[in-house]
């Protein structure tokens, strides 16, 4: 059997590791927003150098409700222009204002767990069989990066930190270090540096029973975070898709979407680069399990899917990558592109790992459990 499961060459271009910059986000009690009356930091000099004297020896009408308390830094208790405090002066006593680091940008939007899976484009425009697509009606779609290899795998955006994809893209284990993610790309040889945002991994999660033979447990948790310090930014291209809740499975027939970047044939050598989608439907386990597909070979941790005309499948390279189904206008996460006999192969469906197998193990390792309980699911 010809599995596209094992990644056995990567795509021959390299890729851009352009990180587009982005300022960190103060805190605005740790910065100067308006005359400062809000700041709360720990700034303790005066503009020309002096060190500020504790607020307790003079005998002034504020307290700790303008932020002033037995300590020594700069605060603003008095609208004044900005922060000051008091200083020594030859042997006088004297207000000088503090130099207090302006707050840049107000901080930037994030997904919740109650604003996942809305897509910014609804426009079909025309995977094997599927159609070239845009990022933002697939906006969770990540790209992983091997930084010597080139691209690796597809993901999902679950959280603003983390990316759940396959285990089977991690064949020798991972090394974080070797990984790079990018988000709101439509094309993985091009950069698009207003669109796309890049990250590095903190950590790597493989779930620690995946099993190599059959594919059982195919799921893998990568940790993101940019090179300042934050984690995914709610944008037209780049935002959340939900996950549904525990246990929960569509009926057979079901119409759900499929995306990434893999290849567009079998046989063909290159990656697509363009992000491609295809619809596809649910087929039963015991279907799939049967003589006439998989025979046997299904755990009941997995999904199948298939176009009624096996023209549409998911394809090597597409590998982590999502399987979404709308629920009343919101995309849900239901499966992860895992393994498949060839590509659009008739009656070898693709296989997914099983989302919803897989909430408590979500919220185990990344501590949000909120994400995993599917209270954006529609309930009737
Ligand atoms: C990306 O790949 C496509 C298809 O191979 C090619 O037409 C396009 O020029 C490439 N873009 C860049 C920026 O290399
Ligand atoms: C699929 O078939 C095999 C062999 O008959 C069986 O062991 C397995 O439990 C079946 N899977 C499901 C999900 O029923």
């Amino acid at each position: 059997m010809n599995f596209f499961l094992i990644l056995t060459f990567f795509a021959a271009f390299s890729v851009s590791m352009a990180f587009p910059r982005r300022r960190s986000k103060p805190r605005e009690d740790n910065c100067l927003f308006g005359d400062g009356s809000s700041y709360r930091g720990d700034i303790s000099k005066s503009a020309r150098g002096k060190h500020c004297l504790n607020w307790k020896y003079f005998s002034i009408p504020w307290g700790a409700s303008e932020g002033v308390d037995n300590h020594k830094y700069c605060r603003n208790p008095d609208q004044s222009l900005m922060p000051w405090c008091f200083v020594r002066r030859g042997n006088r006593f004297v207000r000088e204002f503090c130099n207090i680091p302006t707050c840049s940008t107000p901080s930037h939007p994030v997904d919740t767990e109650l604003t996942c899976g809305e897509k910014s484009e609804r426009k079909q425009h025309k995977i094997v069989g599927g159609a070239f697509t845009s990022i933002k009606s697939h906006p969770w779609v990540a790209a992983i990066f091997n930084r010597r290899y080139g691209f690796l795998c597809g993901g999902t955006l679950i959280a603003p930190c983390w990316v759940l994809t396959a285990a089977h893209c991690f064949p020798d284990g991972a090394e974080a270090n070797d990984l790079s993610v990018y988000l709101g790309k439509n094309a993985i040889n091009e950069t698009d540096a207003d669109k796309e945002q890049s990250f590095n991994v903190e950590k790597v999660i493989i779930h620690t029973e995946f099993n190599e033979e059959n594919h059982n447990n195919d799921i893998a948790l990568l940790k993101i975070k940019s090179s300042n310090g934050e984690c995914a930014v709610k944008t037209a291209s780049v935002r959340t898709a939900c996950i549904p809740p525990s246990n929960r499975e569509l009926p057979a027939e079901y119409q759900c979407t499929i995306a990434g970047f893999g290849k567009g044939a079998y046989a063909s050598w290159h990656y697509t680069q363009y992000l491609k989608e295809g619809k596809v439907n649910l087929l039963s386990r015991t279907a799939c399990n049967s003589s006439l597909h998989y025979k046997g070979l299904i755990t009941d941790k997995m999904m199948c899917a298939r176009s009624p005309d096996w023209r549409t499948d998911a394809c090597k390279g597409d590998s982590g990558g999502p399987l979404v189904c709308d629920m009343a206008g919101r995309m849900f996460l239901f499966g992860i592109v895992s393994w498949g006999e060839d590509c659009a192969k008739k009656n070898k469906p693709g296989v997914y790992t099983q989302v919803t197998k897989y909430n408590r193990w979500i919220a185990e390792k990344t501590q949000l459990p909120k994400y995993t309980e599917g209270i954006m699911y529609p309930t009737k």
